[in-house]
């Protein structure tokens, strides 16, 4: 369908690679809009909801052109991708350059320069496309990794606008940064921001010392001055979740019986472990069942009295390094199963599916211990959600030292994930832990997470934006 209709002009505009929404042609015949993956579209849909703007992003299918449309309540403005720049600006320059260069590089980036070239021109086609959105003076938050040469090109078409980024994925260390052949350009394209948000206060050093390295600016603290004479700001948000929204959820008499239903259908084991990502290298998963399956093996962990349940969104499956790793987990999950497990009762419980929010909610109630293990992470929502759904002030969260979420959440069971012993023990010790303890530990936790939700982190980000006019 070809494009027709121009978008009103919204005074509020967010620009992310994706819509809330993806649309999906049904095997039947016919489209249906499902809500996209990951964190990002968790954490701004509440936002968007308060703030009635316009969402500027890709719709999920290639080769498409379509109207502005609403989608329940939303204004989104859809921008088309050819099935080139699916795989060259999305696959490859977003999922297989950028995205392993800023996690530490614990999967080997590829450097190759026509998918740069399609960066380029998927990014100006973004802020093309919120130029054309944007009312006068209005404020536009650009998202992520994926976009970050908008912020320039919309200040070259638009200076009335005040711009805001923020970074959704960790900011990597200087040395790992000059890696990137364009390293230059894309520090220019965020000091194009009026604000650039991190998850992290290194990150944003991190940022303001390849500014006076690599850019030659100057900066006092967070404070960037450009030759003429505009700032850049740029500081850490924490970004957080809908608190409220996931603990109303969590107590919904529904959900309360789903998750009694979840454990009945698991034969009532004593304990539930779960994990729950997207199908994700940086995300620890095979580190983790590795953990989990040993214990089974060596006998400290009866599978008749506890059961792991991992749930693995299917991401990005059609970049390399997504593929190997879901045939290496389907092999661990198999062997893990074969070797310790009896009739009706696997050790590891494997769904590689999506969920409803209702579901993940039961899911959270049913789990009495959650393995949060990132390689590395930005900050990682699904343990905010795990704790917010705990109203009994009971379960407990195991979780990697090297996701932004353990800043804040210190009284998880915290642990090294490359460290397959320490892991086993904090599994153990999590077992094994008293209910008082337990309710100590959840208690400090879910205040953090109520004090700190995502009202107060949008609110935060943006009232610093406005400050700056
Ligand atoms: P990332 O942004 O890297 O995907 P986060 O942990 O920050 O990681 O956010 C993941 C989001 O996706 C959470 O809101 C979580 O509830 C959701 N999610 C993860 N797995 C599933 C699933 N199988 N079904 C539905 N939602 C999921
Ligand atoms: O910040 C995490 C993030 O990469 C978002 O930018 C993204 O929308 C989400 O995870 C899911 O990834 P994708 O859009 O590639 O499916």
């Amino acid at each position: 369908m070809a494009r027709t209709a121009r978008p009103k002009t919204s005074s509020f505009v967010v620009v992310a690679n994706r819509l809330p929404v993806d649309r999906v042609d049904l095997p039947e015949g016919g489209v249906a809009w499902r809500t996209s993956p990951g964190g990002l579209v968790t954490a701004l849909e509440p936002v968007m909801r308060k703030n009635e703007g316009a969402w500027v992003g890709w719709h999920g299918a290639p080769d498409e052109e379509l109207d502005p449309f609403e989608n329940d309540g939303l204004a989104l403005v859809p921008v088309a991708l050819s099935t080139d720049e699916v795989s060259d600006y999305y696959e490859g320059f977003s999922n297989a350059t950028l995205w392993p260069l800023y996690h530490d590089v614990v999967a080997t980036p590829e450097y190759h320069r026509e998918w740069w070239d399609a960066y380029v021109k998927v990014n100006r086609r973004f802020a093309d496309a919120a130029a054309e959105v944007a009312a006068k003076d209005a404020v536009v938050w650009v998202q992520d990794y994926q976009l970050q040469l908008v912020p320039q090109m919309l200040r070259e078409q638009r200076p009335d606008l005040l711009i805001g980024f923020f970074l959704h994925i960790p900011f990597p260390p200087v040395e790992l940064f000059q890696q990137l052949p364009w390293r230059r350009q894309v520090l220019e394209g965020l000091l194009g921001a009026d604000l650039v948000g991190f998850q992290m206060p290194g990150a944003s050093q991190n940022f303001a010392r390849l500014i006076r390295q690599r850019v030659g600016y100057t900066t006092q603290r967070d404070r960037i001055t450009k030759p003429d004479g505009r700032e850049t700001v740029a500081r850490s948000y924490p970004i957080s979740i809908d608190s409220q929204g996931f603990a109303e959820l969590a107590s919904n008499p529904r959900t309360v019986s789903r998750a009694e239903g979840i454990r009945h259908d698991l034969g009532n084991p004593t304990k539930i472990l779960l994990g729950v990502d997207r199908l994700d290298y940086t995300k620890g998963i095979k580190q983790r069942i590795r953990a989990y399956g040993e214990l089974v093996r060596d006998g400290q962990v009866d599978p008749d009295d506890v059961v792991f349940v991992q749930v693995a969104t299917p991401s990005r499956e059609r970049v390399n390094q997504y593929r190997l790793l879901r045939d290496d987990i389907d092999r661990l999950v198999g062997r893990i199963n074969g070797e310790s497990g009896r009739i009706g009762r696997p050790p590891i419980t494997y769904l590689h599916h999506s969920y409803p929010r209702s579901e993940m909610a039961a899911l959270y109630r049913a789990a009495d211990i959650m393995v949060v293990t990132p390689l590395r992470d930005g900050m990682n929502l699904v343990a905010k959600e795990y704790v917010a759904c705990r109203d009994g002030d009971n379960g407990a969260l195991v979780l990697s030292e090297f996701a932004g979420a353990a800043a804040q959440l210190k009284q998880a069971f915290l642990v090294n994930p490359y460290d397959i012993n320490g892991m086993k023990d904090a599994l153990l010790e999590s077992l094994a832990a008293s209910p008082r303890e337990l309710g100590r530990r959840m208690k400090s936790m879910r205040k953090q997470v109520f004090d700190n939700n995502i009202d107060r982190w949008a609110d935060d980000f943006l009232t610093d934006l406005r400050a700056l006019a």
